[in-house]
C-alpha cells in the first residue's frame, strides 16, 4: 500500500473498510437508493471505485464524475455514453436495434463503444430509459454511481435558475421510480457537499426522501492502527506503538486522509535528516509541515467562500476563528453571532452545514461545539483567522 494523500486510491493502495463496504453491500443487495453522506476528503470517491472495481454476483458498476455538468439534458447524455460502455447492455438485441435507429445522430463509433453528441432535440431521459429497460441478460443488475451530484444540481442553480434546478430533482426521482427501470438499475449518488442543504433551500426534500443514507465515518482507533501499520509496511523506517498511538491522538479525527498527510511528511522528513530515527519531536515537525501546505485545506475555506454571500459567510467565518482561537464555541456564543448578522431565523441550518461539511460537532455535549480535528482548527486559526 503506497502512501498517496489527495487524488482518490484504488487497487492495492485502497485500505479494505470492512464494515463499511458490507453496510453499503447490505444496503445495495436489499435494493436501495443511496445517498452517500460523508464531509469533505473522507474517501467518497474511493469507496466507489472499490466498490465498481469488485462487483459482486450480478451487479455492474458505472461511475460518473457530474462535477462539470451544469444542465439537465447534457446529464443524461453523459450517463447514457457511460451506459453503452457496460456489460449490462452490451450484447442487449434491444439497445442493438435503438442503436441501429439512432445511427444518424451518433457522433463517433469505435472500439470503446458508442457516443451520442449534444443534440438540443434528443430527450436523453427517455433514451437513458429505453436503454435501461433493455438489460443484455435476465437478472442483470445496474448500479450507476453519481460523484458530485450536488455540484450539478449547484451548478443548474446557478445558471438555469430554482425551477430548473426542482426539474432535475424531480427526474432524478422519476427515473428512480419509473417501474421497471427500478426491476433493472439503483442510485448512488455523493458529493462533497451537503445535498440535503441545497434541496431543503429549494423547499423540495420530497425529491429525495426515497434514498437510504450510508454515513461513512472516521475509522476507529483500532482501524487507524492497521492503516498506519500498511502505510508503512514498504517505507525505509518503523514507527513503535507509543509512536503510532502519538500520532492518532495527534490527529484525533481519524480520516484516512489526515493519517497519508502525516505519513507523507514523515516519510519526507526521514530522508532528508540526520539522524534518521523518528521521535515525537519527528512527528511534530511532520505535523508542522504538514499545515504549511496550503492546497490541503484551501478546498475547505474557498468551499465557504464560494457557496455563502454576505453575512451568511460572515456569520460561519466568525464561528470558525472563535472556536479555532478557543477550541470550542457555546450555542450562546453562536446565538449572539446570529443577533449580531440578523440571522436569527436562518443561523440553525448554517450551524447544521458547519456540522455536515465536517467543521465542527457537538457529539459530547449538545449546546458545545467544537472543531472534529485540531488538524484542520490549527490550520483555520494560522491561515484564515489570523
Ligand atoms: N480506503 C482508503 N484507503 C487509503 N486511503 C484512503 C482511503 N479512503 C480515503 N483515502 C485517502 O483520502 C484521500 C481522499 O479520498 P477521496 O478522494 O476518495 O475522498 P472524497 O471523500 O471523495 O474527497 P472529496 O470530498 O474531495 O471528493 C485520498 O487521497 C487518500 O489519501
Ligand atoms: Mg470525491
Amino acid at each position: 500500500m503506497k502512501i498517496q494523500a489527495g487524488l482518490p486510491v484504488s487497487g492495492s493502495n485502497f485500505f479494505i473498510r470492512g464494515k463499511l463496504i458490507d453496510r453499503a453491500w447490505d444496503l445495495i443487495e436489499t435494493g436501495n437508493h443511496i445517498l452517500i453522506a460523508a464531509p469533505r476528503r473522507v474517501g467518497k470517491t474511493s469507496l466507489m471505485y472499490y466498490l465498481r472495481d469488485n462487483p459482486r454476483g450480478n451487479y455492474s458498476f458505472l461511475y460518473l464524475d457530474t462535477e462539470s455538468i451544469n444542465n439537465e439534458n447534457e446529464f443524461f447524455r453523459r450517463i447514457v455514453n457511460k451506459v453503452l460502455k457496460v456489460d449490462f447492455v452490451k450484447n442487449s438485441q434491444k439497445v442493438i436495434t435503438f442503436l441501429e435507429r439512432h445511427r444518424p445522430t451518433i457522433k463517433k463509433l469505435g472500439l470503446d463503444g458508442v457516443e451520442f453528441g449534444v443534440r438540443e432535440e434528443h430527450d436523453y431521459m427517455d433514451m437513458l430509459i429505453q436503454i435501461l429497460t433493455s438489460p443484455a441478460q435476465e437478472g442483470k443488475k445496474l448500479i450507476i454511481m453519481l460523484d458530485e451530484f450536488p455540484e450539478t444540481l449547484e451548478n443548474i442553480i446557478n445558471d438555469e435558475g430554482d425551477n430548473q434546478g426542482r426539474h432535475f430533482l424531480q427526474s432524478n426521482r422519476a427515473l428512480r421510480h419509473n417501474r421497471e427501470v427500478s426491476k433493472n438499475v439503483q442510485f448512488i449518488y455523493t458529493g462533497s457537499i451537503g445535498l440535503e442543504n441545497a434541496v431543503s433551500r429549494l423547499n423540495a426534500i420530497k425529491t429525495i426522501n426515497d434514498l437510504s443514507r450510508l454515513k461513512i465515518p472516521p475509522f476507529e482507533y483500532q482501524e487507524g492502527r492497521d492503516f498506519i501499520a500498511r502505510l508503512t509496511e514498504h517505507v525505509e523506517f518503523d514507527l513503535s506503538e507509543t509512536l503510532i498511538d502519538y500520532i492518532l491522538e495527534k490527529i484525533e479525527w481519524l480520516i484516512p486522509f489526515y493519517i497519508q498527510l502525516v505519513l507523507y511528511e514523515l516519510k519526507f522528513i526521514h530522508k532528508t535528516q540526520t539522524p534518521s530515527t523518528i521521535t515525537k519531536r519527528t512527528i511534530d515537525l511532520a505535523f508542522s509541515a504538514m499545515l504549511e501546505q496550503r492546497n490541503h485545506f484551501e478546498h475547505w475555506h474557498t468551499r465557504l467562500r464560494t457557496a455563502l454571500k454576505g453575512n451568511d459567510y460572515n456569520f460561519v467565518k466568525d464561528i470558525l476563528n472563535l472556536t479555532s482561537e478557543k477550541e470550542t464555541i457555546t450555542v450562546n456564543e453562536i446565538y449572539n453571532l446570529a443577533v449580531k448578522y440578523e440571522l436569527e431565523s436562518s443561523y440553525k441550518i448554517l450551524v447544521g452545514s458547519l456540522v455536515y461539511d465536517g467543521f465542527i460537532n457537538n457529539n459530547d455535549n449538545n449546546s458545545i461545539y467544537r472543531y472534529n480535528s485540531p488538524i484542520l482548527r490549527m490550520w483555520w486559526k494560522k491561515n484564515v483567522a489570523n
